[in-house]
C-alpha cells in the first residue's frame, strides 16, 4: 500500500507519500510568505497560490519517493476544516489524480491529521507511538485536547473556546511589534525576560494571586480553553505603559505572556491525565515548537510524545497517516465530496 496525500487548509501546499507502515517516502511542504506582509493568511491570495503550487508540489513529492503515479494505491486530501477556497484547490487535485486512475480515495478531517502524525514511523522506521493516549493539539488555527483509543477513533475532551494558542502567540507577537506568524519570534525575545514580572489571566502568578484567568473561571470544570482574555490583557497593559517602557520591558512582557499561554495548556493537560488516568500524552500543532511548552510537558506525571517539528506543523504525511486510518472510497463514489469550513465532518 503506498498513499499520494494532500494537504491545502491554510496556507501551505503540502504533498507527501507515505507506505503501508507509516513510513514517509516523501514529504513536500512550500510555505506561502508572501502572507507575512499583511500580518495573517489572506484566504483569495492562498488559494490562488496553492493553484499555481500544488502541481510542482505533487510531482516533487513523487520524484523524492521515487515513484510513478501509477504506482500509488490510495489518494487523500485535507476534506476541512480551513479555509474553503484553499482546501478546494487539494481536495479536487486529489480527487482528479485519483479518478484518473480509478483509484480509491480517502477524504482526510485536518484535526485527524494532526492526531495521525503520532502514527507515523521515526525516521529509523522505529515504530510510531501507539494508542491509547490523550493528545493535545495547539496550533494557530486549533487547540484541543482528544483522547485516542485507537487509530481512527478518538474523543474530543476539551477545545478552545474563542482563539487558538498558535493564534495567541501570533496577536501578542504582534502587538509586541514582531512579525507574522509570531510564536518563534515571541519565544525568542521572551528567553531574556522574567515570566513572573507581570500577571496575565491564566499565568501561574495570577492563579497564585486567586486571579480570574481561565484556570479559575466559570468553566475551571471544563477541559476547555480560552485566550481572548489574556489577549486583551496584553493589549490594556501595553495601553498603560509608556512607549520607552514598553520597549525596556519587551522580554518580560513576552515572557510574561508566553508563561501565561503554557500554563493554560500544561493545566488542561494535567487534569486530563488526572480525570483520564492516562499516562502517555502526544503533542501536536505548530506551538509544541515552543521550548517553554516542551520543558513544562518533560516535567508531567506521563510518557510524552512529540513527533519531529515538521510533523507537528501542517504536512501532507499526516494526512496520509489518517487516511490509512480511514474510510476508503472507491471510485466513483468520490467524485462529488465538498470542502468544509468548520463542524460537519469535525471531531
Ligand atoms: O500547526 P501550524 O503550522 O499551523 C496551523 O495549523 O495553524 O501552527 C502555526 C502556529 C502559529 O500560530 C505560530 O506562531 C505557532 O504555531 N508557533 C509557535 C512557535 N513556532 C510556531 N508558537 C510558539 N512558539 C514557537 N516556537
Ligand atoms: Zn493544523
Amino acid at each position: 500500500m503506498r498513499v499520494l496525500a494532500l494537504e491545502t487548509s491554510c496556507d501551505d501546499t503540502c504533498a507527501a507519500v507515505v507506505d503501508g507502515d507509516g513510513r514517509i517516502q516523501a514529504n513536500v511542504i512550500s510555505s506561502q510568505e508572501v502572507h507575512d506582509r499583511f500580518g495573517g493568511v489572506v484566504p483569495e491570495i492562498a488559494s490562488r497560490h496553492h493553484l499555481e503550487l500544488v502541481n510542482l508540489v505533487v510531482d516533487q513529492a513523487l520524484a523524492d519517493a521515487g515513484v510513478a503515479l501509477e504506482e500509488i494505491d490510495l489518494v487523500a486530501a485535507t476534506q476541512g476544516p480551513g479555509l474553503v477556497g484553499a482546501l478546494l484547490v487539494g481536495l479536487s487535485t486529489a480527487k482528479a489524480l485519483a479518478a484518473a486512475r480509478e483509484l480509491p480515495f480517502a477524504a482526510v478531517d485536518h484535526i485527524q491529521g494532526h492526531v495521525a502524525a503520532n502514527f507515523l514511523a521515526g525516521e529509523g522506521g522505529e515504530p510510531a507511538f501507539e494508542p491509547p493516549f490523550l493528545c493535545l493539539i495547539a496550533s494557530g488555527g486549533h487547540t484541543l485536547l482528544t483522547h485516542v483509543g485507537e487509530p481512527g477513533r478518538f474523543t474530543v475532551l476539551g477545545r478552545t473556546l474563542d482563539d487558538a494558542a498558535g493564534e495567541a502567540f501570533d496577536k501578542g507577537a504582534r502587538m509586541l511589534g514582531l512579525g507574522y506568524p509570531g510564536g518563534a519570534a515571541l519565544e525568542q525575545l521572551a528567553a531574556g525576560g522574567d515570566p513572573e514580572a507581570f500577571s496575565f489571566p491564566g499565568s501561574r502568578r495570577d492563579r497564585l494571586q486567586g486571579g480570574r484567568g481561565p484556570g479559575r473561571q466559570a468553566f475551571a470544570n471544563s477541559l476547555d480553553f480560552s485566550f481572548a482574555g489574556l489577549k486583551t490583557a496584553l493589549l490594556y497593559r501595553l495601553r498603560e505603559m509608556p512607549e520607552a517602557q514598553v520597549r525596556e520591558r519587551a522580554a518580560d512582557l513576552a515572557a510574561s505572556y508566553q508563561a501565561a499561554i503554557v500554563e493554560s495548556l500544561i493545566l488542561r493537560a494535567e487534569q486530563a491525565l488526572e480525570r483520564t488516568d492516562a499516562t502517555r500524552l502526544a503533542v501536536g500543532g505548530g506551538v509544541a515548537a515552543n521550548g517553554e511548552l516542551r520543558r513544562r510537558l518533560g516535567a508531567l506525571a506521563a510518557t510524552v510524545h512529540v513527533p519531529p517539528r515538521e510533523l507537528c506543523t501542517d504536512n501532507a504525511a499526516m494526512i496520509a497517516s489518517a487516511a490509512l486510518h480511514g474510510e476508503h472510497l472507491p471510485y466513483p463514489a468520490y467524485l462529488g465530496l465538498d470542502a468544509y469550513a468548520t463542524g460537519e465532518g469535525s471531531p
